[in-house]
C-alpha cells in the first residue's frame, strides 16, 4: 500500500492487547455514528468520523502487524501462526472498504449506507476473531516465552 502506516508504540505486551482490545470498541463506536450520520443524511458528519476512525486505525494495524503477528511468528513459526496470519489479512481489505465508505461519504453517494452495513459487519467479524482467538494464543506465548 502506498499510504505511511505508523510504527509500532512501545508498550509491554499485556498492556498493548488491552489498548487494542479497547481501540476495537472505540473504532466500532465510530463506525456506528458514521453509519448513524448518514442515515441522517449527515454526509459531513459521517465523513468526519471515518476521518477520526483512520488514524487509530493506521496505528492498531501497525500494532498488530508489528507486535502482535511478529510474536505469533517467532514462537509458533508461520505454519504455527496460520490461522492467525490469515485474520491479519483482513486488515487491507477493511481498510480499502474504509477508504470506499469516505469517499462515498464525501460525494453524498446513495450506496453509502449498503457499504458501510458491508463494512461495520466486517470490523466486527474481525474484532472478534482477534479478540476470542489471536490475542489469547498470543497472550500465552507471549507468558510462555522465557524472561530475562
Ligand atoms: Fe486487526
Ligand atoms: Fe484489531
Amino acid at each position: 500500500m502506498s499510504e505511511s502506516w505508523y510504527l509500532p508504540r512501545k508498550i509491554p505486551f499485556d498492556d498493548l492487547i488491552r489498548v487494542l482490545v479497547a481501540e476495537h470498541n472505540l473504532m466500532k463506536e465510530g463506525l456506528r455514528r458514521a453509519k448513524e450520520a448518514a442515515e441522517r443524511n449527515d454526509f459531513e458528519g459521517a465523513s468526519r468520523a471515518l476521518k477520526q476512525l483512520d488514524r487509530v486505525f493506521r496505528q492498531h494495524i501497525a500494532d498488530e502487524e508489528g507486535q502482535i503477528i511478529r510474536l505469533l511468528v517467532g514462537e509458533l513459526g508461520v505454519k504455527g501462526a496460520e490461522d492467525e496470519i490469515e485474520v491479519f489479512r483482513q486488515h487491507r481489505p477493511i481498510y480499502r472498504l474504509m477508504q470506499t465508505v469516505a469517499e462515498l461519504a464525501s460525494k453524498e453517494e446513495s450506496e453509502l449506507g449498503t457499504e458501510q452495513a458491508k463494512l461495520n459487519d466486517l470490523f466486527h467479524d474481525h474484532a472478534t476473531a482477534e479478540e476470542e482467538r489471536v490475542f489469547p494464543k498470543a497472550l500465552s506465548c507471549y507468558e510462555r516465552r522465557p524472561h530475562g
